[in-house]
Parts: structure tokens; C-alpha cells; sequence
């Protein structure tokens, strides 16, 4: 005969002290959903105290929006057989409480077959501050991206527009001095002759260091052009031509511009130092209130499970880029099959 704790009286005691005692909320409802225990802790979490809440429905404690669904899932989650299982799996649950607020939740649920009947028990843990430093946490990532793009912009601006300004007045006055020289000074000549490579020099780094920080044309012309500018400059330096099938009518303002600037920048770079590419293709359009992108290639591919290696922070910061846009991103790639890099990002309406 197996050992029945519920008819042994101290047995009963220590599991009832334990249930007072726990710190997450402990509720159990019977096969018609109705509550037959609740504990101090989830006295405390929804303001209602047992003996109010002892055999009324668990659509009580269960914001209106999610009683139909939760019931069928509970119904289902009974069929299934499965003891235990964690609720909600990726989103965020809420629960009721008696004041009418909700509040976030992180709940499993198990059940048991009783002799009085089936018997569902939820533990649940309110995850208000968890919750809440998450989303503080994703609006500062947000926040300082913007903000890094601002600088990178600014500096971007300075140096195109005074250094390389002033180091094209530079060049203008060494032009006069050897014009002016007296013919017979070889020397000085020679010399004036290696200053003014060296101003191109200065001239085009200047230039190429602020178009890498931000290009101009971003803010100057909107994304399209900057896509355009982009995709040239792919292929002056590999050699690989970049084919575009981008919706030239597209406005986006800000942070999608940006964002999805930096998501074309990132791929392109990747097919230049990776792929042994023969053409790239980038693509976007907007489907419905989503931004549509691809960037692919017909290049030697890699193995997208393998883990990452240390010093790559490309693809990790891609996909934060989309997450910070709240989008979905995948990278399709295997070796000898190309790499292929899609993104839908959501455009909340009158952005674009
Ligand atoms: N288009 C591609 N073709 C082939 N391999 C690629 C391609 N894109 C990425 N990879 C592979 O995935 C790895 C990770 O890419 P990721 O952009 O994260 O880092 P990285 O390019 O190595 O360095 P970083 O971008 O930080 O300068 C690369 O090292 C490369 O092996
Ligand atoms: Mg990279």
C-alpha cells in the first residue's frame, strides 16, 4: 500500500506549512477551474485573500483579454497528459489583481490526477521589476544607438566640411606658391610637387574617413542614395558587381533610414572580406507595414551554427540592430551555397 500523504495528519501539516511558507504564488484549481488552494504568497501578489477566492473560477485572477484563450489552454494542457510545463513559453503573461491593475507573470503549471478528479496547480512569480529592467534596458540600447549616430554624424559633417574644406584651401595656396616660384629652384619645386600628393592624399582620406563614419548622402539624400553610394563603393573595391532591386520611392525617416543603412553596410562588408562572391544582390521593398531586406550572395557560404568567433561582432550587432527596430532577422548560409541575409522590420505608421 503506497503511503498517502494527504491522510497523514503531519504529513498534511508540513506540506500545508510549506505551501504558507513558499515565496511564489500557489494556486490549484480543479477540473472546472475552480480555485480549491491558494497560498500566502499569492494572498499577497493579487489582493484577494483565500477564503474570498476558495472555489470561485480562476477567471477571477485573469485579465478579460486572456480568460477564453487561457481556458482552452488549460483544457488542452490537460489532454496532453504531460505533467508539468512552463506557461506562455516566449511572451509575457499578465494577472489580475483584485484592484483592477495587472501585472506581469512568470508561471508553470502541472497537474495530477486526484480521486476527486483532475487537479491543476499554477506556480507564479510576479516579474514586474524583471519586466521593467528589460524594457529600460532595450530603451537605453535604443537611446545610445541613436546617440552614437548623432555623434558619428556630426563628426562625419566636421571633417567633410572643414578639414577637407581647408585642406582644399591648402592645396589652392600651394598651387599659387609653385606657380610663383622662380623657374631655376629645382629643389623647391620637387618639394611644392610631393606636398600637394600628399594634400590629395589628405584630401581623399578625409573624406573616406567621414563617409565611413556616416555617409552624407544619408542625411543629404535619403536612403535610397545612400544604398546607391554603398553599392558602387562595393564594387570599386572588390571588383564584384552589386545588383539593386530597391523601392526607389521609399521615404524612411529616422531610426529606420539608419538602421537599415547600417544593416546593408554590414552585409556588403561581409561579402567583400568573406564570400569570393561573383554578384550581390540587395533588395527592399515595403510590404504592407513592413520593411522588406535582403542582402545575398552567391559566394563560399559557412557553417551558421558553428560558434561565433571572438573577435566577430558584425552579424551579433545586426541582429541587435533589428531587434532595437523590433524586426526579425535570418541568416540563411551554408558552405558553397552563398550567404543570404533577410530582414522584416516593422514601420510604425507615419514614419515612412
Ligand atoms: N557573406 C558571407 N560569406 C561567407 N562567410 C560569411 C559571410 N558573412 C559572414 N560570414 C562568416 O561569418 C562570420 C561572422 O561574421 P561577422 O560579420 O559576425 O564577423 P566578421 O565579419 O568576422 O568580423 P566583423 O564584422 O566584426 O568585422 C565571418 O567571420 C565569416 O566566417
Ligand atoms: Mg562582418
Amino acid at each position: 500500500m503506497p503511503h498517502n500523504i494527504l491522510t497523514d495528519q503531519n504529513a498534511a501539516a508540513r506540506l500545508s506549512g510549506l505551501l504558507e511558507s513558499a515565496m511564489d504564488g500557489i494556486i490549484s484549481v480543479d477540473d472546472a477551474q475552480r480555485i480549491v488552494l491558494y497560498n500566502r504568497a499569492a494572498e499577497k501578489m493579487f489582493g484577494w485573500t483565500a477564503d474570498e477566492v476558495r472555489g470561485r473560477p480562476l477567471d477571477l485572477l485573469i485579465p478579460n483579454r486572456y480568460r477564453g484563450v487561457h481556458g482552452q489552454q488549460v483544457r488542452r494542457f490537460g489532454a496532453t497528459g504531460t505533467t508539468s510545463r512552463r506557461m506562455g513559453d516566449n511572451t509575457v503573461l499578465y494577472a489580475l489583481r483584485k484592484d483592477g491593475t495587472e501585472f506581469p507573470i512568470d508561471a508553470s503549471i502541472s497537474q495530477l490526477n486526484a480521486p476527486e478528479g483532475k487537479l491543476y496547480t499554477v506556480i507564479l512569480r510576479d516579474v514586474t521589476e524583471r519586466v521593467k529592467a528589460r524594457e529600460d534596458l532595450a530603451a537605453f540600447a535604443s537611446e545610445s544607438a541613436g546617440v552614437r549616430e548623432q555623434e558619428k554624424s556630426r563628426i562625419a559633417r566636421e571633417l567633410h566640411d572643414e578639414l577637407a574644406q581647408m585642406l582644399t584651401a591648402l592645396k589652392m595656396d600651394t598651387i599659387w606658391m609653385r606657380d610663383h616660384l622662380p623657374r631655376e629652384d629645382a629643389a623647391a619645386r620637387e618639394k611644392i610637387t610631393q606636398m600637394l600628393a600628399m594634400l590629395d592624399a589628405a584630401v581623399a582620406s578625409t573624406r573616406r574617413i567621414a563617409a565611413d563614419l556616416r555617409p552624407l548622402v544619408l542625411d543629404d539624400l535619403g536612403l535610397v542614395a545612400a544604398i546607391e553610394w554603398a553599392a558602387q563603393n562595393f564594387t570599386q573595391r572588390t571588383g564584384v558587381p552589386c545588383r539593386l532591386e530597391v523601392d526607389e520611392t521609399l521615404d524612411l525617416g529616422e531610426p529606420y533610414a539608419t538602421g537599415v543603412f547600417r544593416i546593408v553596410q554590414e552585409s556588403l562588408q561581409n561579402i567583400a572580406k568573406h564570400a569570393r562572391a561573383t554578384e550581390a544582390v540587395v533588395e527592399l521593398k515595403r510590404v504592407a507595414d513592413a520593411l522588406v531586406l535582403r542582402v545575398q550572395d552567391d559566394g563560399v557560404g559557412f557553417r551558421t551554427g558553428d560558434p561565433r568567433k571572438p573577435q566577430s561582432l558584425g552579424l551579433v550587432g545586426l541582429r541587435e540592430r533589428v531587434h532595437l527596430l523590433r524586426g526579425e532577422v535570418r541568416v540563411d548560409s551554408a558552405p558553397g551555397a552563398g550567404t543570404r541575409v533577410d530582414a522584416r522590420i516593422p514601420v510604425a505608421e507615419g514614419a515612412a
